[in-house]
């Protein structure tokens, strides 16, 4: 059978060997006071190096930007060193991994700001749970970022890019998606700024231009893409209504001159709703494949012959898996050899040390 998923494709200037992508899956291993990742992260990337490009789990820029336990950062030396650590490991393995910069926002609650609040575009609480060292917790209303504070949040960014980079990674993925700060500030729901962050299309694309600005001076933007859901509804405090498209046709078109390596679009993680998704992620690929220049790598409730019929289809350039690559770290291997998949166990998502990690088994050989 002839696979467009195993040929070869270019993101910028990445060479993918297949086109299937590892999406980013936050996995809350980095169980260290110096949110460092650790040797355990290094062997799980490793052990999926046959993807055609790993995406990183989101990878907070700063202290501010955390809103769940044992997330991996990239401000510091001691982060960029066990980074490095990862990136060996993948390229010695033969992969190829771009780091997900990351910052969540209001999706946040004090304990991960010494009592303090989180910060967003405007001080609405997004009503949602999120898990804390205690179970799940009710967010809180946050604080509204200053102009001084964004332009201090798009210099970390920067640095998270300069960071990533010295890392030894080979491109970043800006997360623009999920509800989480940049999204937060495309919606009007999270963002009623009065400012030039608010209001206009222009004025709540501005904080994710000045992002793409500051990350692109420190890698070729042929490296950077960055992730979206244009469609999310009613999952983390957003929801769509008549000019959520609109403003998303913006930032896709504006996006153009950039020269990017490559457009993610994925629809929600939702538990109970996944399986609806494919459908309707591609129908936002066929929306925006005319208005981008840029590859697209579409995600969301993907299996091998729905990943097949998406590029046979044209409406994608590669197809992300996230739950597959979780329980298969050979997943390229076994859409080779048509193989049945390893089912994943939910209960180690974000908890469980290296079980639910490092042990789901790979093929005999
Ligand atoms: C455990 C878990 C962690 C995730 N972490 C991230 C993340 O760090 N960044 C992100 O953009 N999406 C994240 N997602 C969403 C996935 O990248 C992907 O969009 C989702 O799992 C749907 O794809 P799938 O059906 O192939 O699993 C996560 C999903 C799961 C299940």
């Amino acid at each position: 059978m002839t696979s467009r998923l195993l040929d070869p494709v270019r993101l910028g200037a990445l060479t993918l060997p297949n086109r299937v992508v590892m999406a980013p899956l936050t996995r809350c291993r980095a169980d260290n006071p110096e949110a460092a990742p650790t040797e355990s992260m290094a062997r799980y990337y490793a052990m999926r190096a046959s993807a055609g490009l790993i995406v990183s789990e989101a990878t907070i820029v700063s202290a501010q930007a955390r809103g769940y336990p044992f997330t991996p950062g990239i401000w510091s030396d001691a982060q960029v060193a066990g980074w490095r650590r990862v990136t060996d490991a993948v390229h010695a393995a033969g992969g190829r991994i771009v780091c997900q910069l990351w910052h969540c926002g209001r999706l946040s609650l004090p304990e991960f700001h010494d009592g303090e609040l989180p910060v967003a575009p405007s001080a609405v609480n997004p009503q949602w749970q999120m898990f804390s060292s205690t179970g799940l917790q009710s967010t809180v209303t946050p604080r509204a970022l200053t102009l001084e504070e964004i332009a201090a949040t798009v210099a970390d960014f920067g640095r998270a890019a300069r960071n990533a980079v010295q890392a030894g990674f080979d491109g970043v993925e800006i997360h623009s998606s999920n509800g989480y700060l940049i999204h937060q500030f495309f919606s009007p729901i999270s963002n009623r700024r009065e400012d030039k962050y608010g209001g206009s299309h222009e004025n709540r694309a501005r904080f994710f231009f000045e992002v793409l600005d500051a990350v692109t001076a420190e890698l070729p933007a042929s490296r950077v893409g960055f992730r979206l859901n244009p469609m999310m509804n009613r999952f983390h405090g957003l929801a769509v209504d008549a000019d959520t498209l609109p403003m998303f046709e913006h930032v896709v078109k504006r996006t153009n001159s950039y020269g990017l390596a490559w457009l993610h679009l994925t629809e929600p993680y939702l538990p109970n709703q996944l399986e609806g998704a494919t459908g309707a992620v591609q129908e936002v690929c066929r929306h925006f494949r005319p208005l981008t220049t840029m590859p697209i790598v579409t995600n969301g409730g993907f299996d091998q012959a729905r990943g097949e019929a998406a590029l046979a289809a044209g409406v994608c350039d590669a197809v992300a898996f996230g739950r597959p690559f979780i329980a298969n770290p050979d997943l390229v291997e076994r859409f080779r050899t048509q193989t049945a998949l390893n089912e994943c166990d939910p209960g180690t998502f974000y908890q469980g040390g290296d079980k639910g990690y490092l042990d789901y088994p790979l093929l005999a050989r």
